[in-house]
């Protein structure tokens, strides 16, 4: 104001002075009410009353309108004689990626690994900012399916292997969402813990289990979180598909756990209109196919469904739409940023906060930017950045950062910054492949190889394209492909194959099958290896049968020491220092599919010789969860896990790479050796000679003839680190393990010795950073059951606290273990029980290492 006084007479001052103050309060008023009249409306009888009457407002076939959704808007559809607007949905669950560009956070695995509440409410809030400037009233996550098998293709959307750290991220995700106005859909319910076959596979799993292991995320997040919206999976739960599941919807989350909102199905996850309206699916996604009033109608006149039944379905949206004001105000907020600056900050410190060193030989880390003239980035996940896997959840951001240029960012120009991709791209893998004489191609005019073909001569066998897909196939075809391939050099040799999703193709090897690995139906290629002798040739024949008008057919054969790049190998011995950037992406880990236990074709080739070529190797994988690291871990000194880490990974891989940053992630799932070694591989695949057969009668009367796959959960309550500690055996990389620059100790336990049974205990304990550098350490808390009348899991996750400390800094924790932290569900008594007796309560870094540990009984 100085400045104006010196220039204005005194009236105009007071005058301007006044009417700024005005505006600021005026402007102040606005956003404090914007604030308030964000978060929804707690249910009320006006509430109540208003949805009725607007019910009341409607025809029967109005009321069917609103319980399917709408494709041209990916929301609901809209009913302009009651006021309701269409309510706009994007998925989710880690960016608001179905309008535009937009923030990508780092993926839902990253967040259970930063093991921060706090940061997770503060991300749905960010995510909530981010619906809210698309016009999104629903946002479709959080994801918080059980890490089961590190072959899960969606694991990376979902947190982690353990229901408790679940349930405590998720109800800070809802919260944070939905304080802002925006919905959030819990999905995907339930029991979705493989993609392949995923509307046709059944996830056979004894009551205990779905209570203990795979219900609890759900339960907190409509419980303590009040999520406003559910989405069913696709999956059959012991035989019954979920959007038509009476046990799962109706008797669990309407029925114990009180939900109110609306459960949505996946998209296209309904089959039959009459199952979907009477056992308690809400809202049909993408749109009527089932719950039309073709087939309503006739079945509420027959009384196979009670009107009553669709009002409430009806009556849960209007509710809904209400409570959030969808009605009164646009959704739309212009005052949050498309492209907003305090989101990229938001993610970033995802990404530091969840990024994880799982070794660090001999102190590689972290390197001193003062000592590196030369740095060496190899690697096909190394440039462009890979933020997030593939499928619904893919947001695109508008600038991310890959690790070469986080990196160059971070040492400025005067380090020599080189890069090489050290390993082909997957089509010039195709395309180079000598064929002697080229390729015979046959077209048959048929789907299965009979006719007469027309036959052509091509050089290579390489359709391979990632994503894209061609209209439905329109006339029938089959295409046979042989050619000769003839070894130059004695060793050991690559084989690729790849076809689409849903493309059948078989590979043979002289009349030899390949064994293709079921699991893997994504566009990624399939690897086998050969031993070939010079001169050696060999004969093969691709069978392929396209699904869609386009080809995506790809085969070729590669000497092995020869995938890997002169140029890589050149830099990398130039270098003072590696970094080796490998994992998974879009194509090789997505929804629609499992994915291998082994990294992508060549990696571990490419990872050895740049090891041989340099010691000084830093290894960085991309990627949902476990991967194999048997063929080069000990000849790497230091590895870091990213997750998928957002948009910002590179700029947080540097900061942590040069101690910026100490590393705070902590595993939120175990790494195993190998796949066979995880503790659900028994019973990860469908189970062999079981009825696969189900018979419905659907809605009209019509007979449908499922072919169905069972996937028995026989590994029940022993899923990741529940197994391993029982067992007694020991992972590559225990649950909740991480490395830090720093060191930290676990010092003066306090429980009481005896407690009574059903009362909340309290456990406290110290934290010292005994290091040099400021850090986080995530203690953990487990209990022990050894008493109890059932087998239990050995321990299990009941409490945990990030803690962050300067060097010599010591905090005491205190940590709340409430009645179901004793607890385990009886089935006979249909309750959580608690066995009296003996319990231990053990604290520590990690499910491996627990230095504090007292008994407690509990009377
Ligand atoms: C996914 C859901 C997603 C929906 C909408 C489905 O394929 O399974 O997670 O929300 O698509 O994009």
């Amino acid at each position: 104001m100085k400045n104006l006084h010196s220039f204005l007479p005194v009236s105009i001052v007071v005058l301007v002075e006044k009417s700024l103050l005005v505006a600021l309060l005026v402007g102040a008023l606005a956003f404090s009410m914007r604030a308030i009249g964000q978060a929804p409306l707690p249910d009320s009888p006006a509430i109540e009353a208003k949805a009725h009457a607007m019910l009341a407002k409607l025809t029967l076939e109005q009321k069917i309108t609103l319980i399917g959704g709408s494709t041209v808007t990916m929301g609901t559809q809209p009913m302009p004689s009651i006021g309701l607007p269409s309510l706009r949905m994007s998925d989710g669950p880690v960016g608001v990626r179905s309008w535009g560009p937009t923030t990508a956070y780092p993926s839902g695995v990253s967040l259970a690994a930063s093991w921060d509440p706090e940061l997770m409410r503060e991300e749905g809030v960010a995510l909530a900012r981010d619906a809210r400037a698309r016009g999104v009233n629903f946002l479709l996550g959080p994801g918080v399916n059980i890490a089961r098998s590190p072959r899960t293709g969606r694991n990376f959307e979902y947190f982690s292997e353990d229901p408790f750290l679940n349930s405590v991220m998720v109800v800070q995700y809802v919260e944070g969402v939905q304080s802002q106005g925006v919905v959030a859909t819990v999905k995907h319910y339930a029991l979705n813990n493989q993609e392949f076959n995923r509307h046709n596979a059944s996830s056979d799993v004894d009551e205990r289990t779905m209570r203990e292991i795979y219900f609890p995320a759900f339960e907190a997040a409509v419980i303590k979180g009040h999520a406003d919206s559910v989405m069913n999976s696709y999956n059959l739960i012991n035989g019954v598909h979920a959007t038509q599941n009476e046990f799962l919807n109706l008797k669990i989350l309407k029925g114990e756990w009180g939900f109110k909102g609306v459960l949505m199905s996946d998209w296209d996850a309904t089959y039959d209109a009459v199952g979907a309206a009477n056992y308690g699916l809400d809202l049909e996604m993408p749109y009527d196919k089932f719950m039309n009033a073709q087939n309503l109608l006739p079945a509420i006149q027959s009384g196979q469904v009670k009107e009553s039944t669709i009002d409430d379905k009806v009556l849960r949206l209007l509710r809904l739409a209400l409570r959030y004001r969808f009605m009164d105000r646009p959704q739309f907020d212009p005052t949050d940023s498309t492209y907003s600056v305090a989101d990229r900050a938001i993610a970033l410190r995802g990404a530091l906060e969840s990024i994880t060193l799982l070794k660090n030989e001999g102190n590689l880390l972290p390197l001193d930017p003062a000592k590196i003239k030369t740095i060496a980035i190899i690697g096909p996940n190394a440039y462009p950045a890979v933020t997030g896997g593939g499928g619904s959840s893919l947001a695109t951001p508008f600038e991310p950062v890959s690790t070469v240029t986080g990196i160059a960012n971070f040492l400025g120009s005067k380090v020599a910054v080189l890069y090489d991709r050290g390993l082909p791209e997957a089509s010039d893998f195709f395309e180079h492949t000598t064929w002697v004489n080229g390729v015979k191609v046959e077209a048959f005019p048929s789907t299965d190889f009979t006719g007469t073909p027309a036959t052509s001569t091509q050089q290579s066998i390489n359709d391979w394209r990632a994503d894209t897909r061609g209209p439905e196939q329109s006339s029938p075809r089959s295409i046979r492909y042989t050619a000769d391939f003839k070894a130059e050099k004695t060793g050991r040799y690559l084989v690729l194959g790849a076809g689409a999703n849903e493309d059948k193709r078989k590979f043979f090897i002289d009349g030899k099958q390949l064994q293709a690995d079921r699991l893997i139906e994504g566009h990624t290629p399939q690897s086998w290896e050969l031993n070939l002798q010079t001169g050696q040739t060999i004969h093969i024949q691709a069978d392929y049968q396209p699904h869609d008008s386009q080809n995506h057919i790809s085969f070729g054969i590669a000497y092995e020491p020869g995938l890997v790049s002169e140029q890589a190998r050149k830099i990398a011995s130039l270098a003072d220092v590696v970094v080796v950037a490998v994992g998974f992406e879009r194509y090789s880990e997505g929804e629609g599919h499992d994915r291998t236990f082994d990294l992508p074709w060549g990696e571990d080739q490419l990872i050895e010789s740049i090891a041989a070529a340099n010691p000084h190797i830093i290894v960085t994988i991309t990627g949902g969860v476990g991967t194999s690291t048997s063929r080069w871990l000990d000849k790497v000194p230091a590895l870091l896990q990213l997750y998928y880490p957002g948009q910002e990974g590179g700029t947080a891989v540097a900061d942590i790479l040069f101690g910026k940053h100490d590393p705070e992630g902590r595993l939120p799932v175990t790494f195993d050796h190998s796949w066979q070694t995880s503790a659900s591989y028994p019973y990860f695949y469908p189970v062999p000679g079981a009825d696969t057969s189900l018979h419905v009668t659907e809605t009209g009367g019509h007979a449908v003839d499922y072919t169905i796959e069972h996937i028995r959960y026989g590994d029940r309550l022993m899923v990741g680190y529940r197994y391993w500690t029982t067992t007694g055996k020991h992972p590559l990389f225990p649950f909740g393990y991480g490395l830090s620059y720093t060191t930290f100790n676990f010092s003066k336990l306090q429980a009481p010795a005896v407690a009574k049974s059903g009362s909340t205990v309290t456990v406290g304990f110290d934290v010292t950073n005994t290091g040099k550098v400021e850090g986080a350490e995530v203690a953990e808390l487990y209990v022990s059951d050894p008493s109890a009348k059932v087998d239990r899991p050995e321990r299990e996750l009941k409490g945990f606290e990030k803690v962050r400390l300067a060097p010599g800094e010591t905090k005491h924790v205190t940590l709340p273990l409430d009645a179901r932290a004793f607890s385990y569900w009886d089935t006979p008594a249909h309750k959580w029980t608690i066995d009296p007796g003996r319990f231990v309560i053990r604290v520590g870094d990690s499910s491996e290492n627990t230095p504090l540990h007292a008994d407690l009984t509990l009377r």
